[in-house]
């Protein structure tokens, strides 16, 4: 029986991402612009309808809801050459058409007047599946729409499906420059608080760590948002194949959180994915030799990691699984396993089984591959707080100073009163302080303390 899982794609980035999302899934399946399996998809074995399902004249449909409160983006996807594919009523755009501004507050409150109509366009989803699993946002959480009424939905889901899977693939914003949006520790920090605590998995990508995997491995200096989401989409599609090409472990959604996720607050992933090629980019096409030592050696490198962390002395991974795809001999796999462990290459938690799980998947046989081996790292690592202390940093700096407050006054999450930012700040501090709590050996021992937020506060400096 399928495990469905509704895609929610939220805001600019949220819908840009989702639709490079689908066209490779349609690439990948075998099915064409308009929703038709090409006459080459004949190998079978794979399972379509974890994402799609078919409408009465056989044509595959993503099981997507998109959203927006500016029309641009949307637009583009619904003039764009995938046009076809998607159900035409499940696409929401704002009324007034402006956008949110890049302020979370309009976002959140938006969510309010208008969830009704979402949620509605979710649940006729919901009823169209067997037996749902669970549910993906895209979004970033920068900006206004993704994040705020991102927000919003997150906890209304919560409520409506407490029984299924939350996963979110979450843009962060490039944290060492202000880039775009100069708010984005506001709106990151009061996103946070939701992923927190109305999701089961965030998979965290950030944009500075995209842009200089970009240039490194793509040769693209500066590279767009087409050039990043192409990143995002290739680890989305990568770490959904074990569902869509199911084999004996990991084949659904609850298995595979459930191996990288021992305890529910930790639930932040960062992944690294190799080789990469990039389709227009004459240098990235360049073939090495791949071995599975060698994507898996890769995979451990920091600098494939599509987040920007800093580890520490005590920094370690809570868990790890491979995703390992094309012509692998399973007794590479065993010998790759201890020469990492002789290496030392990785290193795990006190207080858990120290050891990479690994799952070898079959690859589309409709998209051609240059190299022999291909690898996906989902991973739980201690330091991943380094980001979150980053935001909190930020975000102190310009609260000290109220910059740039009038605009979330003005909306009714903040009409009475800041609390809001108050308490997101505080669940922020206690997840930063749950992830070093986690280094330490007597992490499940309830009889030993753990750092308290106001310590890791004080640690912050
Ligand atoms: P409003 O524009 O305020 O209505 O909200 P929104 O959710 O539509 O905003 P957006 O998604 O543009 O969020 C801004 C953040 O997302 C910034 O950090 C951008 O750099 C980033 N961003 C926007 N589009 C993309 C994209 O296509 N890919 C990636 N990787 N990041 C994006």
């Amino acid at each position: 029986m399928p495990r469905e899982i509704i895609t929610i794609q939220a805001g600019q980035c949220g819908n840009s991402i989702g639709s490079q999302f689908w066209q490779q899934l349609c690439q990948e399946h075998g099915i064409n612009q308009d929703g038709n399996l090409e006459d080459l998809a004949t190998e079978g074995g794979d399972r379509k309808d974890v994402f799609y399902y078919q409408s009465d004249d056989t044509r595959y449909i993503p099981r997507a809801v998109l959203i927006d409160l500016e029309p641009r983006v949307i637009n583009g996807i619904q003039t764009g050459p995938y046009k076809n594919i998607y159900n035409p009523e499940n696409f929401f755009i704002g009324k007034s058409g402006i956008g949110a501004g890049n302020n979370w507050g309009d976002g959140y409150q938006t969510g309010e007047s208008v969830h009704e109509e979402i949620m509605e366009m979710i649940d006729r989803e919901a009823d169209g599946s067997d037996s749902l699993e669970g549910f993906m946002l895209l979004h970033s959480i920068a900006g206004g729409t993704g994040s705020g009424l991102g927000s919003f939905l997150l906890e209304r889901m919560n409520d409506r499906f407490p029984k299924k899977i939350i996963q979110t693939y979450s843009v962060f914003p490039d944290t060492t420059n202000s880039g775009d949006v100069v708010v984005h520790p506001y709106n990151s920090l009061l996103s946070m608080r939701r992923l927190t605590q109305n999701a089961d998995a965030v998979v965290v990508l950030d944009n500075g760590a995209l842009s200089s995997i970009a240039a490194d491995r793509l040769h693209v200096q500066e590279p767009s948002f087409q050039q990043t989401n192409q990143l995002v989409s290739t680890v989305m599609s990568a770490s959904t194949t074990t569902l869509r090409y199911p084999g004996y472990m990991h084949n659904d959604l609850v298995s595979i959180l459930a191996s990288l996720i021992p305890t529910p607050r930790c639930h932040f992933l960062m992944t690294a994915y190799t080789p990469f090629t990039g389709d227009q980019v004459e240098q990235a096409k360049t073939v090495r030799k791949t071995t599975v030592l060698d994507v898996m050696r890769r995979l451990l490198q920091p600098k494939n990691r599509m987040v920007s962390t800093v580890p520490g002395k005590k920094s370690c991974y809570i868990s790890i699984l491979n995703v390992i795809q094309g012509e692998v001999d399973p007794t590479d796999v065993h010998k790759s396993l201890l020469r990492i462990r002789e290496r030392r290459l990785a290193t795990f938690i006190p207080w858990g089984p120290a050891s990479i799980q690994v799952a070898l998947t079959k690859r589309s046989p409709y998209v051609p591959m240059s190299h022999r081996v291909s690898g996906l790292m989902l991973a739980n690592h201690t330091s991943i707080g380094t980001l979150f202390k980053r935001i909190v940093r930020q975000y102190d700096g310009m609260r000290k100073r109220n910059a740039f407050m009038e605009g979330y006054k003005k909306t009714a999450p903040f009409s009475e009163n800041l609390n809001e930012f108050d308490e997101a700040r505080e669940v922020v501090t206690d997840l930063i302080a749950e992830y070093e709590a986690a280094e330490d050996a007597n992490y499940l021992n309830p009889d030993e303390d753990k750092p308290t937020s106001a310590e890791t506060d004080k640690r912050m400096g």
